[in-house]
């Protein structure tokens, strides 16, 4: 306990002693209950519940001076201290408490708040789970881990935590708040829409970035009804001042809809779409596989138009709000193997986020890619040897180098049928050469373009079509999140045979 000094006793004593002269009512409560200690530490509580949070540590300094062993005058420091920013000794006075008492909730609890100040969110987030453990109806814990788990985009499981709050604790307004945004983000709009007007009875005048999600709330849940057409008469009306451009809420409608399974409206939302562009391939190729017309590849014009226009957000799309882990994974399990390459090439490279880390397995990186404005990013980036504007099976039937390792991270997964690229990728490869994959899963033995536009595949069926190769490992795991629900996919290392 280095960094908190507690007061000599004499010096306690006669604190107390002085204490007692200028005080009746502390005097009266010393008598009271036989012991200087709890009368000190009622002090401190008066202190701090009126703000003057040095002179409520240095009481409550002084009693523990006497009882050294009391975890509760641990927690009421530990909780001062950190109202007075000494964090470090917050983190210690609570500490003591724990390990004097290991049960106690609040101390659980106390401990969480302070870390979660600090940012540990490690630390913090055990701390929350220890506090509901010992006591399911802590509204104030319940509430404090859905934020954390929030912010680490664990939405489900923030969302059933903040629920759990708002049942434990109905007129909480910042938790119905929170239940608000976990709504829209996991695609419940009446929800969304109920809780931030119950957050607006309750305390809270909406910001206005959270007034305009209510408003989309609304109109996507009118939508989700079967009233497209209705809902965007209305839009404007209900969005008032905050109403955003119509044509990015039929976007986005569109995007949100299909991607949560309410497909009916997002085809009737895509048709609309459409009949005001027909010649644009990322609108007709989004129609056709939310109305789940059968296809062996999405159309080069749908992947280069869609990436030429997200390029510039990609990464910190990817990376921040979906939070895409993809490079990172499969370079990790391909190092497993072996490193040392001679030739690598990165097929679908987009922007290039997996080129650091593959630079670390060899020195010569080639980047293929279909869309131009993505790999003007990874120019940008740097580290390729190379970057190749082509399609990918294209660039793998002409191109007579033969790479000892290729590296598809999230780009098989705009390929139905897979026999033509696997096929080509083999004729690429020296023998022995690795394959390092991704793709999305799904059930069965062959594949499905799903509504996003992306094709998911059968474990099964990448199995029996790539014949050239021997899987040497795979690993289940999240790709990415969508509609806020993480996307099941797999990572594979194939062997060139
Ligand atoms: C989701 S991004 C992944 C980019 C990168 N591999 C990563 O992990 O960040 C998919 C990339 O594959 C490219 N792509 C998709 N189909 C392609 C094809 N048939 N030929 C070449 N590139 C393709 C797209 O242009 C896009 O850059």
């Amino acid at each position: 306990m280095t960094n908190i000094h507690l007061p000599d006793v004499n010096v306690t004593m006669a604190l107390v002693t002085s204490l007692q002269a200028s005080l009746p009512d502390f005097s009266r409560i010393v008598d009271q209950l036989g012991h200087p200690s709890p009368a000190l530490r009622k002090l401190g509580l008066v202190h701090w519940e009126n703000g003057r949070f040095e002179t409520a540590a240095r009481t409550f300094e002084a009693a523990l001076s006497l009882t050294l062993d009391d975890p509760d005058l641990w927690r009421d420091l530990a909780s001062v201290y950190s109202a007075s920013d000494r964090d470090e000794q917050a983190l210690t006075a609570i500490r003591t408490a724990l390990e004097l008492n290991p049960h106690s909730a609040r101390s659980w609890q106390a401990l969480a708040s302070i870390a979660d100040r600090l940012d540990d969110a490690e630390t913090a987030e055990e701390a929350y789970r220890r506090t509901v453990a010992l006591d399911p109806k802590a509204p104030a814990a319940h509430l404090g881990l859905g934020l954390l788990l929030f912010r680490k985009k664990q939405y489900q499981e923030a969302l059933a935590a903040v629920r759990n709050s708002v049942a434990l604790d109905p007129v909480n307004g910042l938790a119905h708040f929170a239940l608000g945004h976990l709504c829209f983000i996991t695609c419940d709009f009446a929800g969304c829409a109920r809780a931030f007007d119950e957050a607006t009875q309750l305390t809270l005048e909406l910001d206005p970035p959270t007034r305009k999600k209510r408003a989309r709330a609304l109109t996507f849940q009118t939508m989700i009804e079967g009233r497209v057409r209705e809902a965007l008469r209305n839009y404007n009306e209900i969005a008032g001042e905050d109403c955003e451009d119509l044509d990015i809420i039929v976007r986005d409608a569109f995007s949100v809809l299909s991607a949560s399974g309410h497909l009916e409206a997002a085809a009737e939302i895509g048709r609309m779409r459409l009949a005001q562009e027909p010649d644009d391939p990322v609108r007709r190729y989004l129609l056709d596989a939310v109305l789940g017309r059968s296809m062996t590849a999405a159309p080069a014009e749908y992947i280069e138009t869609y990436f030429d226009q997200f390029a510039p957000q990609f990464d910190s799309k990817l990376l921040t709000t979906l939070r895409y882990d993809g490079p990172r994974q499969m370079t990790k399990l391909v190092a497993g193997h072996r490193t040392g390459f001679n030739h690598m090439l990165d097929l679908g490279c987009g922007t290039g986020l997996a080129s650091e880390e593959l630079l670390r397995l060899g020195p010569t990186l080639i980047g293929v890619d279909i869309s131009s404005g993505m790999l003007t990013e990874a120019e940008k980036r740097g580290g390729y040897t190379e970057l190749v504007k082509s399609e990918a099976v294209a660039y793998l039937e002409a191109t007579p180098s033969r790479f000892d390792l290729i590296f598809a991270a999230d780009s098989l997964i705009y390929f139905g049928d897979l026999g033509p690229i696997l096929r080509a990728a083999a004729d690429a490869m020296v023998q022995g050469g690795l394959f390092a994959l991704s793709i999305e899963v799904v059930a069965g033995d062959g594949f499905i373009l799903q509504p996003s536009g992306r094709f998911a595949h059968a474990p099964e069926y990448l199995k029996a079509v790539a014949s050239d190769f021997t899987i040497l490992e795979t690993l289940e795991g999240n790709i990415r999140l969508e509609a806020g629900r993480p996307v099941a996919g797999l990572y594979v290392i194939m062997e060139r045979r």
